[in-house]
């Protein structure tokens, strides 16, 4: 190593110290902040004046420049009232594994590249498989996230439920509930919105199985092959859970692949107290499952299941003359053969590093501690007027609106939106808006174990002040005019 390149490391070492002092202090502070710090006009003018200079500048410095400039602008979704879309808790175990796998930059395309990274997250895989009732045959990979795990398990449903000549007439079923990413993974691979049914769902927001069942045979009658259904273990908007097992016997007797999207939900599987919710899930041919959502991992971290390992090597195997020396021998894995991805970081690891450090029991009750936040919420909602619980508290959400009778459907659709921007702009809490049956309404997904019963009291308690005072000034415009 020459002079310059030690002092680098050198540099770069006291850049380390400095950013984790200044980060862990930050972090100290997260729950006293404002929920979203947005960039405004002059600061994203400010910051496209940045050029690339031609010469350096001292790494100091343009860690600063980060560190005020960049990463404060933020929705803080790892804030204890961050309850929007699904929240990403990240614990700092799960930071502290992904910065010292990112260090060490492993590339786990393959085992002769990363035998022993490989090797854990092989184990990692077999213990998530065992969770969700699988047996030996089982495997998976880790993915980016959801919408990844799901397009792999799909390409795989694919490959192996329709010839190559007959893709043309797939067909696949979702809810009306299902994830968007479902359907995008659906036309990358080559299934057209006109060969994807939406099936209605029950009052539960639940697939509705009578009406999956006619769409599936009057497919069948048009000449049609079914060859999917996604079931949701956890819808994102109400945590809703897809009837599994009757799902997974309808698709037993037509040879359909079931997947079921448990990007949100599948880590239920790991408490003690819920996760019967989920039988049924050992039934499915895949799953997918995020970590970076309630296993409290950084992004990203998702990880796609299957029931049978030899159908993801079947439709993602690869090997061209400048790999053979990388060949995966007998018992280990190359997980560049499991899935899109060739180069790719060893994701598992942090998973892994959280979970040897916490144990598992630990992260169990964490995710319990969810199930109990929404209930708070729901049940300081009960004791306010003109409040209206749409779908009640389950896997950690509940979605509510504020509805005063004397208001028409599209005044309190407006009012509910606004509500929402009001405790958003306060900074105290971030509450967001989604639609159930053509209603705007409210959505708390608490995930945080952080966050305790005041906080979720004090939110439904300021939703309450906000929605009295945007009402009073709604029927005060209503008099005047
Ligand atoms: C049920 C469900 N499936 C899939 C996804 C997509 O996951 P990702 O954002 O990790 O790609 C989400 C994201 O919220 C989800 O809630």
């Amino acid at each position: 190593m020459n002079k310059q390149e030690m002092t680098l490391n050198n540099q770069v070492q006291r850049a380390v110290e400095d950013f984790v002092q200044r980060f862990c202090a930050d972090n100290r502070e997260l729950a006293t902040n404002r929920i979203i710090e947005k960039a405004d006009e002059s600061q994203i003018s400010k910051l496209k004046k940045i050029e690339i200079p031609a010469k350096g500048c001292p790494i100091d410095t343009v860690v600063t420049e980060m560190m005020e400039e960049v990463y404060k602008y933020r929705a803080l979704s790892n804030h204890p009232r961050f309850f929007g879309f699904v929240p990403g808790p990240a614990s700092m175990l799960s930071w502290l594994g992904d910065i010292m796998t990112a260090a060490y930059n492993i590339h786990a395309a393959t085992w002769s590249t990363s035998s022993a990274a490989s090797c854990i997250e092989q184990n990692l895989i077999h213990w998530l498989c065992t969770k969700a009732g699988y047996t030996k045959k089982s495997g998976g990979l880790f993915v980016s996230g959801g919408s990844m795990a799901n397009m792999t398990a799909l390409t795989a449903a694919r490959d192996k439920i329709l010839k190559e000549e007959k893709q043309h007439l797939g067909v696949a079923y979702v809810s009306e509930q299902t994830h968007s990413s479902v359907a995008k993974g659906l036309r990358i691979i080559g299934i057209p919105n006109t060969r994807i049914r939406k099936i209605p769902t029950d009052p539960w927001f639940r697939m509705d199985i009578n009406q999956l069942k006619a769409a599936i045979e009057a497919d069948i009658a048009d000449g049609l092959i079914p060859f999917v259904v996604v079931a949701s273990a956890g819808t994102t908007n109400t945590g809703s859970i897809d009837p599994l097992q009757e799902i997974a016997s309808i698709c037993h007797s037509y040879d359909i692949w079931m997947h079921v999207d448990g990007a949100y939900g599948a880590s239920v599987l790991l408490t003690k107290k819920y996760k019967h919710l989920l039988k049924g899930i050992e039934a499915a041919d895949s799953i997918s499952w995020d970590a970076h959502k309630w296993l409290f991992q950084t992004y990203s971290c998702g990880m796609v299941l299957v029931k049978d390992r030899s159908n993801l090597f079947n439709s993602f195997n690869a090997h061209p003359e400048y790999l053979k020396d990388l060949e995966a021998k007998e018992g280990q894995v190359n997980y560049g053969d499991m899935g899109m991805e060739l180069t790719r970081p060893a994701r598992g690891l942090k998973l892994w590093f959280t979970l040897q450090v916490m144990g598992s029991d630990a992260i169990g009750y964490a995710i319990e501690h969810g199930f109990q936040l929404a209930e708070w919420a729901e049940d300081e909602l009960k004791k306010k007027k003109d409040w209206e619980i749409l779908s009640h508290a389950q896997l950690a959400i509940v979605n509510f609106r504020f509805a005063p009778s004397d208001l028409t459907e599209k005044q309190i659709d407006e009012l509910n939106q606004n509500i929402s921007k009001a405790i958003i702009d306060d900074g105290y809490a971030g509450v967001f808006t989604t639609e159930l049956n053509g209603k705007k309404v409210l959505r708390i997904c608490a995930l945080n174990p952080d966050a305790t019963e005041s906080d979720m009291r004090n939110t439904v308690n300021l939703l309450n002040e906000y929605a009295k005072e945007l009402y009073q000034s709604m029927t005060a415009m209503k008099i005047s005019s």
